[in-house]
Formats: C-alpha cells, sequence, structure tokens
C-alpha cells in the first residue's frame, strides 16, 4: 500500500511539472524576446548594421499587436538594412490579417533598404498570393532569385541576393550563384539554412536564413527535438562555414504546428557587419 502511494505521489508530481512546463512554453516564453547582438567582419571602410527577423507566422497565436511591438523594437535598433527571411503568415486560411501586416510592416524604417525572400510558408496555404503584395507594400525588395545593389556610403557596396524557397518555390542555384560577387560584400539570403551547401564555391561573406524555429522545444543537453526538411545541419546561431564565409541560421519569432516554445526564446538580430 505505501509502495502504491509512493508512486502515486510521484505521477502526480511529474505530472504538476509537465503542466507547468507546458504552461511555461505556451503562454511566458513565446512572448519573450531576445535581441542577439553580433558583430561580423574586419573594420577598413566601414560598418553597417542588418537587422533580420524570422518565421513570424502570423497566426491567432501570433497577432498583429505581436507584429506591432516587434516592428517598434527593430526600429529601436537604428537599422541600415532590414532583412526577412521568410514565413511571414503560418497559414492564410486561419489569417485574418494581411491588410494589418501590411500597414504594420510599412512602418520599419531602414537607412538603407528593407529584403525579403519567401519561406515555405509563404507559399503554402495559398500564400503565394498575398506575400509578394504584402511585402513590397510595405517597402520590401522581395529578391526571388535576385540580387540588389546597396551603397551605404564612401567605398562600401553591399550586394544583397535571395535565393527563392526551396521546399515551394523555385531556387535557381546557378543563377544566384552567378550573382554572387568578389566585388561586393556579399549578403546571402534564404529561408532554408541547410541551402548554403549549395554555394560553397561562392564568396560570400555573410548569409542569412530561418526557417529552423532553432528546433523550437528545445531540452537542457540535449538541444532540439525535432527541424524541419533542410534545417538539419544548421539550426540555430552563427556557423563559421569557412574563415572567411558565415552563416547566421535565426530562431524565428513565431511558431508552427504546435504554439510551444522551450529553452528557444524569439529572437531578433541586430548584426553589425563590417566592411
Ligand atoms: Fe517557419
Amino acid at each position: 500500500m505505501r509502495f502504491i502511494a509512493g508512486v502515486l505521489n510521484k505521477v502526480v508530481i511529474l505530472t504538476i511539472l509537465f503542466l507547468m512546463i507546458l504552461g511555461y512554453g505556451i503562454i511566458i516564453e513565446p512572448n519573450l524576446l531576445r535581441i542577439n547582438k553580433i558583430e561580423v567582419g574586419t573594420l577598413t571602410k566601414g560598418k553597417v548594421r542588418v537587422v533580420q527577423f524570422s518565421d513570424t507566422h502570423l497566426d491567432d497565436n501570433y497577432t498583429i499587436r505581436d507584429l506591432e511591438k516587434i516592428v517598434r523594437i527593430i526600429n529601436h535598433q537604428d537599422p541600415d538594412i532590414i532583412v526577412f527571411t521568410g514565413d511571414l503568415i503560418d497559414s492564410v486560411q486561419d489569417s485574418k490579417y494581411p491588410e494589418d501586416a501590411l500597414k504594420t510592416l510599412k512602418k520599419l524604417d531602414a537607412e538603407l533598404a528593407k529584403i525579403a525572400v519567401f519561406g515555405n510558408h509563404d507559399y503554402g496555404s495559398q500564400g503565394y498570393k498575398y506575400y509578394r503584395n504584402m511585402m513590397e507594400g510595405a517597402g520590401f525588395k522581395v529578391l526571388v532569385n535576385e540580387s540588389v545593389i546597396l551603397n551605404p556610403g564612401g567605398q562600401m557596396m553591399i550586394n544583397v541576393v535571395g535565393l527563392d524557397d526551396a521546399l515551394l518555390g523555385n531556387p535557381d542555384y546557378k543563377k544566384v550563384s552567378s550573382l554572387i560577387t568578389k566585388k561586393y560584400y556579399d549578403i546571402l539570403v534564404m529561408h532554408e539554412p541547410d541551402e548554403i551547401s549549395h554555394f560553397e564555391q561562392d564568396p560570400y561573406e555573410l548569409a542569412l536564413a530561418g526557417h529552423s524555429h532553432g528546433g523550437q522545444i528545445r531540452i537542457p543537453f540535449i538541444g532540439e527535438v525535432s527541424t524541419p526538411p533542410l534545417a538539419k545541419k544548421y539550426v540555430k546561431g552563427m556557423y563559421e562555414i569557412t574563415e572567411e564565409k558565415k552563416l547566421y541560421v535565426s530562431s524565428g519569432i513565431g511558431t508552427t504546428v504546435l504554439p510551444v516554445r522551450l529553452m528557444n526564446i524569439p529572437e531578433i538580430a541586430v548584426i553589425d557587419v563590417n566592411i
């Protein structure tokens, strides 16, 4: 009898602990925000501030009010370039927000440019009907296997190259490869981080990706529980591909599938790029 009571006690304690952790993962952590400040490169010509945000997955769990907060925080960082690495809306059927999202994202203020690429969710659930119009209406340049050259002043020349989404879009590796040049400081923008393997031979300096959500749920000492396709090798944070080439994988802001984040606080990356 005493043994059964002991086991029951442990089951009750473990259940309460599990519910507390789940409550934290559903109610508290998705509403936190970490601003990750990073510096790359060696200062020779000048410095440019890139602010990256990713994977907002607008839905009933992540609303326009939440997006407005993010916009205010990004503007507060004084960005020269704002980069969005895809997955704006979780699913169009579930979302009532395309027009409001456009108005909100329009308030983002960058000195030089606002750049975006497609994520798989921006194509899926008929998202492609809205995404380009929303982003362009909000002042973003949507790069689909294209590049844009920016001159922040002086001898600094930045070439931002965007790859189309690999899961539901049409990534043109050959074309994107040809757009990366030794002449400029090249920032390669893509949704799925493992796509970086297609550009091993190309002289980009900084690559930015999202998609992984950092695993969304992470367990101490183990790491991510699972990640989506094309986010298996590169999951979270800064990777030194070579001494000259860096890849930053954003953990994103919103959630998908499960409205839970654990040990993986939503993030905005503030990257000071020395050129
Ligand atoms: Fe995502």
